[in-house]
């Protein structure tokens, strides 16, 4: 059983996640557990609020250092004795990979602070949290969907949630190849043809056309993943003759 915990002054944002599909297929087979603290239930203001200007100056208010630490405080009580980590969702940190999403599946406990307003405190970051973590080089409003995105790229690495554990493994970015097209009936639509190998039944012309297949798309799309990618003598002649088609 694998715990997340999301920090958040949303947690109504969480319900259509964790209530659809494999999220909450995985939640009804206990495999997985969404705990919401809302951290307005923690402050101490006599105003309910979690927020403050910023010493300095600037634009827009940061998380205050107390309903945080009280927070993280409790969850380090409750789950004391756990493997846990926490993070910061947050655009300044590091960008979310596969790699790390299968660091992250090994721990008991993700505890995700989801920020909002211009950011937190400093002593917040410094004390509480493990890792600062980015879903992208963009800026969004708040912290809850790079949590629900994060939490959904991590449980698909508990066992179990996923029906087929081949899946994990045989798909874009394992390998460092993006996915190669596939095609299901009708073999014709609307004067649309699948690809004539497909159709063969010879599964070693069919397996070399998806190993090309998937080196095209990678060298169209993300080009620099081919030199992570591990490659065969056969894979380098393939993409050298397809560069100087192009
Ligand atoms: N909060 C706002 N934007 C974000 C991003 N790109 N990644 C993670 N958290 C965020």
């Amino acid at each position: 059983m694998m715990t997340f915990n999301c920090l958040t002054i949303f947690p109504e944002m969480f319900s259509a996640f964790t209530g659809t599909s494999l999220c909450e297929k995985a939640i009804t087979k206990q495999l997985v557990e969404i705990g919401m603290v809302n951290i307005r239930d923690y402050t101490e203001d006599k105003h309910n609020r979690v927020d403050d200007y910023p010493f300095g100056g600037g634009a827009g208010m940061l998380f205050m250092p107390q309903p945080l630490f009280d927070s993280f405080d409790m969850l380090e009580k409750k789950y004391a004795g756990k493997r846990c980590l926490n993070v910061y969702m947050s655009p300044a940190g590091k960008t979310l990979t596969q790699e790390a999403a299968r660091r992250f599946a090994g721990y008991d406990v993700l505890n995700i602070l989801c920020g909002h307003y211009e950011g937190v405190d400093q002593r917040v970051l410094d004390h509480c949290i493990d890792e600062e973590v980015s879903i992208g080089d963009y800026v969004l409003t708040g912290g809850e969907l790079p949590a629900m995105v994060l939490m959904d790229c991590v449980m698909r690495y508990v066992p179990g949630v996923l029906s087929n554990d081949e899946s994990v493994s045989e798909e874009s970015f394992s390998g460092n190849l993006l996915e190669y097209p596939q095609y299901t009936r009708p073999s014709s639509f609307r004067g649309l043809e699948v690809p004539e190998v497909l159709l063969s039944g010879h599964h070693k012309n069919i397996a070399a056309w998806q190993r090309q297949q998937a080196l095209l798309k990678t060298l169209r799309e993300r080009p620099e993943l081919l030199q992570q990618a591990e490659l065969s003598d056969s894979d380098r002649a393939f993409l050298e003759k397809s560069q100087n088609r192009t």
